[in-house]
C-alpha cells in the first residue's frame, strides 16, 4: 500500500514552533504516514504531497511571515487537498483551557487554503530566544515553556485518521491528479 505523504511547513523565529512541528511530523510517522518536515521558507513546492500541515509562530498579533508566505505562493496548487492550520501561542495556559481563534494572517491561510481547521498551542520563550525584547521578557520572568506536546500529538493523530480514511478513498481515482 502507497503511505500518504504529508508536509508539516512551519515559520518560526526561535525553534519553539519548529519544535511543535517535529512533535506533529513523529505523531503522524508512527501512524504510518510519510511525512516531511520543513521550514516554510525551504518548502519550495508542494508536489507529490497528499496533504499538508502549515504552522507559525505569533509576534505582537501576527502570523510569521514564511508561513503567510507559504500561503500565497501554494494556495492554488493546494486547492481541494487536505490542509491543517496552527498557531503558536500563548506564554500561559490559555491554549490548554480554550479555544485560541486564528489571527488576521492566520485566518487568512484558513480561508485560502480551505483549511480544515485551525488550532492554537502554547509557547515557548527561553534565554536562547531571539531578538533584544524577547530576552527583556525572559528576564521580566515572561518566559516558560507552553506547548503541552500530548495536545499536540492527540490533534496530529487525529488529523492522520482523516489522511488515512480520505487516502483509502482517493487512491483509487488513478490520475485525479490530486498530488501534483
Ligand atoms: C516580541 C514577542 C511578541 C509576541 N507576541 C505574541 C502574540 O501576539 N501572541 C501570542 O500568542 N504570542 C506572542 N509571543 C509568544 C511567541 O509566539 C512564542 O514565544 C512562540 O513560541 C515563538 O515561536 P518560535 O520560537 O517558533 O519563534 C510573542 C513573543 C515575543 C518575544
Amino acid at each position: 500500500m502507497v503511505r500518504p505523504r504529508v508536509l508539516v511547513a512551519f515559520g518560526s523565529k526561535s525553534g519553539g514552533t519548529a519544535g511543535i512541528a517535529q512533535w506533529i511530523g513523529a505523531a503522524m510517522a508512527a501512524d504510518g504516514l510519510d511525512v516531511v518536515v520543513l521550514p516554510a521558507d525551504k518548502a519550495r513546492s508542494v508536489a507529490g504531497f497528499d496533504a499538508v500541515v502549515l504552522g507559525g509562530a505569533l509576534y505582537a498579533n501576527r502570523w510569521h511571515a514564511d508561513a503567510r508566505r507559504f500561503t500565497r505562493r501554494h494556495s492554488k496548487r493546494l486547492r481541494g487537498r487536505p490542509v491543517w492550520v496552527f498557531s503558536s501561542g500563548p506564554l500561559d495556559r490559555t491554549a490548554e483551557e480554550r479555544d485560541i481563534g486564528p489571527v488576521p494572517g492566520a485566518a487568512k491561510a484558513v480561508e485560502r487554503l480551505a483549511a480544515r481547521g485551525h488550532i492554537t498551542f502554547g509557547g515557548r520563550l527561553g534565554p536562547d530566544s531571539q531578538g533584544w525584547i524577547a530576552k527583556k521578557m525572559v528576564q521580566n520572568g515572561r518566559g516558560g515553556d507552553f506547548r503541552a506536546p500530548d495536545l499536540v500529538e492527540a490533534w496530529a493523530h487525529g488529523l492522520a485518521a482523516q489522511i488515512k480514511g480520505q487516502a483509502g478513498h482517493s487512491r483509487h481515482d488513478a490520475g485525479s491528479g490530486a498530488a501534483t
